[in-house]
Order: C-alpha cells, then structure tokens, then sequence
C-alpha cells in the first residue's frame, strides 16, 4: 500500500525524531555496485524493516537498509538496496524512500544501476551517465491523487536528469580516463531480462541500454524539484546481442570487478552534485 502524503511526513517526522540526521545528496546503490559503504564514516544504519510504514526490499541481491553518514565531506542517505516493481510493488511504492529522502532536505540524488548494454558500441565493464529515459510501458508514481504539496500535477520532464550536472561529470570522468558514455536509459519492469525482439525494440526506440530500474525513481525526484544524475554499469551486452544467455550472478560479477572505476566515478558525481545544490 502507498502512503498518503499525510502518512509520508508523519514517516518523515518519525525518522528525524529517531535519527536526527540533515543529509545533504542521497545515493540509490543497484546491484553489486555498494562497496562504496566502506569509504563511508557510517553515522547510523538503518534496515528498512525497522522504519514503520517503509516498504522492505525481497531481493537477495540488495541488502535493504538507509546508511547515513559523511562520504568527502559530504553528508550522504544511501540506499543500499532499492525497492523494485517486479517485487509486487506499485510504483508509488518503489519511490516511498525517494520522497523521505525529499522530506528530510535532501537536495540532490545520484541513482546507479547494473543495466544491459543496447547500443552497439558499448561493452561489458564500460559506464553510462544517463541522459534521457523512455519508461511508457512502466506505470508512473504520479498516477492517482496528486501529492500538491510535492508535485505538480503535469510535471515538466525535459530536464530529468540534469543536463550541467552530467555534462560535468562527464568531463571530469574523462579526465581520469573513466570509460563512460552518455545515453539513453529504456526501463522494463522485469524481472525477467527482455528478448531480442524487445531490445531490437529498445534500439529502434532510441534506447542505448536497458534495465529493471531507476528511471521511475529519477522521474519522481525531478518532478520535486531535486537534482538528479544517474550512472550505469553496464554489465552486458543485453539479450540477442551475444550468443551468451544472461544471468544475475553474471551481471553481479561484472559489476563487482567494477568497483574502482565505480567508485572513482560516483565520488565525481559526489563531488559536481554538490557543487551544483
Ligand atoms: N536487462 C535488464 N536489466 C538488467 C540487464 C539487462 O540486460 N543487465 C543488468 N540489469
């Protein structure tokens, strides 16, 4: 059941009650890709099933909890773990944690994902900064009374993923030789991984990768207003591509031997939200 947005402050206000924490940028950590916890000063963390009301992560990949604390000077709410539609949730659901990061100040949010390369060009290991989504197929968490206090009811979505910011990170990711493309992110509602007539869809579309995520979560941020930038591994070629089938345990690894690159790149990110909120 989603929550009203009655429920949602009475959520926020419970949280701050317990965790008197101000973050400043909130990170969503996708599969594989939460080594970056290590470099935090953790504050406090806090499962997911420990906060009333919060929807609670099913998937064995994804650990399910909130760790507050400094990463570079920074004070960070990561999501280790994210909440996904092919779990049973509704949209609004999925992005229950999104709108209590919102609700407790945070101004700027860095989604990441493990996606299936699309484009050609790409391969294995490589990272995408996305810069536009399509998402038509997946329910919106929009969808129902509008929230007036957070959201417009017709939200403008021509600048989801902000376009500076990325543009910076880009460039800062070049700067340290970091093998990233900038493209646009297709999100399936899985949790099966899509055929070949699919991705021969998703390109035809527009598509540069594919994925069971994120972009119903960066829809919603930008409809509040906070800046949002979103970084994928791409962790295969997606389905017809190449001869191999695809598996979870094979996108996990391939987003584990990642980890430097990874983490080098989220801290840029870091750093340019930041410097932009
Ligand atoms: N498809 C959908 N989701 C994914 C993929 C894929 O190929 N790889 C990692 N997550």
């Amino acid at each position: 059941m989603s929550l009203s947005y009655e429920e949602l402050v009475s959520l926020k206000d419970e949280f701050q009650k317990k965790h008197p924490f101000s973050p400043e940028i909130g990170i969503v950590l996708g599969s594989g890709l939460d080594s970056i916890v290590d470099q935090i000063e953790i504050e406090e963390i806090i499962p997911y099933q420990e906060i009333p009301g919060m929807p609670v992560s099913t998937n064995k990949m994804h650990k399910g909890q909130f760790v507050l604390g400094t990463l570079d000077g920074v004070k960070v709410m990561v999501m280790q773990g994210r909440l996904h539609l092919y779990e049973g949730y509704e949209a609004k659901e999925v992005v229950t944690p999104h709108i209590l990061m919102k609700l407790l100040g945070v101004k700027g949010v860095i989604l990441t994902n493990a996606c299936g390369a699309v484009n050609l060009s790409y391969h294995p290991g490589e990272f995408m900064l996305i810069e536009d989504h399509i998402c038509f197929e997946v329910e919106s968490p929009l969808k129902g009374p509008n929230m007036d206090m957070l959201t417009t009811r017709f939200p403008d979505m021509s600048d989801i993923y902000s376009k500076e910011i990325t543009n910076c990170i880009e460039k800062e990711a070049k700067k340290e030789s970091l093998p990233v493309h900038k493209g646009v992110f297709m999100q399936f509602v899985g949790p099966q991984f899509e055929t070949k007539a699919e991705i021969k869809m998703a390109r035809t579309l527009g598509a540069d990768a594919v994925g069971m995520s994120t972009a119903i979560e960066a829809l919603m941020l930008s409809a509040m207003g906070v800046k949002t930038v979103a970084l994928s591994v791409l962790t295969n070629m997606a389905c017809g591509i190449l001869e191999e089938k695809l598996s979870d345990e094979d996108v996990i690894r391939i987003s584990k031997q990642s980890k430097e690159p990874f983490e080098k790149l989220l801290r840029i990110a870091l750093k340019e939200l930041k410097q932009h909120c």
